[in-house]
């Protein structure tokens, strides 16, 4: 009987200060809840409720699903980037353009083997260089997350665009797109964290961030949406009539018009995305690709319903430093009406912060690792579950 050998095993503890044991544990736990308890309500950082109620269900999972990205995947130019945040590509010269946390624009070469791939640093922006995209007379755009948004000339001369608008400056510009007639659309991720923080501003859960244009012609700064969710990779749809953006910590893509009827309007695109979603890339191909850093948790729910859960979550990254970095990132392809396509992702991987398709190949950036991830789409599909 259970009860028998339970005394059995106590009678086999030896007498002595070992017996104390438990009571030091009790004692131990009891303070430890209370010293939580004291810095907790100690700590001055405010936490918001966030608009939940605001999302639609979360959609069907993509029917074809390769959940084993990096099995097939090629690594390229490892060692020769810190964090290569976002991908454009330039397709007259079939150069990569990608920013690096070492403040360096990069281009890169691509080549059939990994092992040739040639990574030059091209122009250093003094910054964090995030969102990249090609402008309209071949200088390269980008959005720095310390400087604001930059214009790289075909020669390596770089120009800053814009780093403020009405009257308040950008703390993380983030993502950037160019239309067609020249405009370019980013974002500010927050008008009130820095990049080095950026979590506290996902954390707080207040919306500090901006859409925002600049037109090349008038050299003004418009701001089009305010009160946005940090909001962070965008794309300009195909028919140039609207772009679609992520907010990171509200895990969705929203659609909003920049010609049309519906100009100026803001839609649903995809809401309750299976992760934190990054960058978002338009393939030409009736695509938007978006990075998706790590799949969702429980935990995360609970974070972003519960503010407390949140505060919690501050106190022990400042106490313990990084929490849980997650896993099973990777890029959602999803079609113009925004539903899921094909799902790639990988249990080893996380902080995917762009996945763009160039040709046959998915390339997925990262704003930590040190390389740049490809895999070829003919040889290992997202498939159907047999
Ligand atoms: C690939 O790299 C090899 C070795 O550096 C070079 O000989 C070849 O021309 C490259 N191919 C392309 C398409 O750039
Ligand atoms: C960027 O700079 C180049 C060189 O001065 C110029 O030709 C181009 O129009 C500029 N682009 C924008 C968007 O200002």
């Amino acid at each position: 009987m259970p009860d028998t050998n339970y005394s059995a095993s106590l009678a086999e503890v030896p007498e002595g200060p070992k017996r104390s044991w438990p009571l030091a544990l009790f004692l131990t736990a009891m303070l430890a809840v209370v010293a939580a308890i004291v810095v907790y309500h100690l700590d001055s950082f405010d936490v918001a409720t966030m608009p939940l109620h605001e999302l639609s269900p979360p959609p069907e999972p993509a029917l074809l699903r390769n959940g084993r990205l990096l099995q097939g995947a090629e690594l390229l130019g490892v060692g020769k980037f810190q964090g290569p945040e976002d991908i454009a590509y330039d397709s007259r010269s079939e150069i990569i353009y990608t920013g690096s946390g070492d403040g360096w624009i990069k281009r890169v070469w691509l080549n059939e083997s990994a092992s040739d791939t040639v990574v030059e640093n091209w122009v250093r922006t003094g910054g964090r260089p995030l969102g990249i995209a090609l402008g309209r007379n071949n200088e390269v755009i980008v959005a720095d997350a310390y400087k604001g948004l930059l214009n790289i000339s075909k020669d390596g001369a770089m120009e800053l665009l814009a780093d403020e608008a009405e009257e308040l400056k950008f703390k993380i510009t983030d993502g950037v797109d160019v239309a067609e007639d020249g405009m370019i659309y980013f974002t500010d991720a927050s008008h009130k964290y820095s990049l080095h923080e950026f979590a506290r501003d996902i954390l707080e859960g207040r919306p500090y961030g901006r859409l925002l244009s600049f037109d090349p012609a008038s050299r003004r700064t418009k701001v089009l949406l305010r009160d946005l969710y940090f909001p962070n990779g965008i794309a300009v749809s195909s028919d140039q009539d609207s772009v679609v953006f992520c907010e990171t910590s509200m895990r969705r893509c929203r659609k909003y018009y920049i010609q049309g009827k519906k100009k100026g309007r803001v839609e649903k695109f995809i809401d309750n995305l299976p992760g934190m979603p990054d960058n978002v890339r338009y393939d030409g191909e009736g695509h938007y690709w978006i990075a998706l850093v790590t799949e969702n948790t429980i935990l995360w729910d609970l974070a972003f319903r519960y503010p407390l859960v949140r505060k919690a979550a501050l106190i022990m990254e400042r106490l313990v430093g990084r929490v849980s970095t997650g896993k099973n990132g990777g890029a959602l392809a999803v079609d113009l009406e925004g539903k899921p396509v094909a799902h790639y992702q990988d249990v080893e991987l996380n902080m995917v912060s762009t996945g763009i398709k160039i040709k046959n190949h998915l390339y997925c950036g990262s704003f930590v690792r040190p390389y740049i991830i490809r895999l070829d789409l003919d040889q290992h599909p997202a498939q159907a579950k047999s």
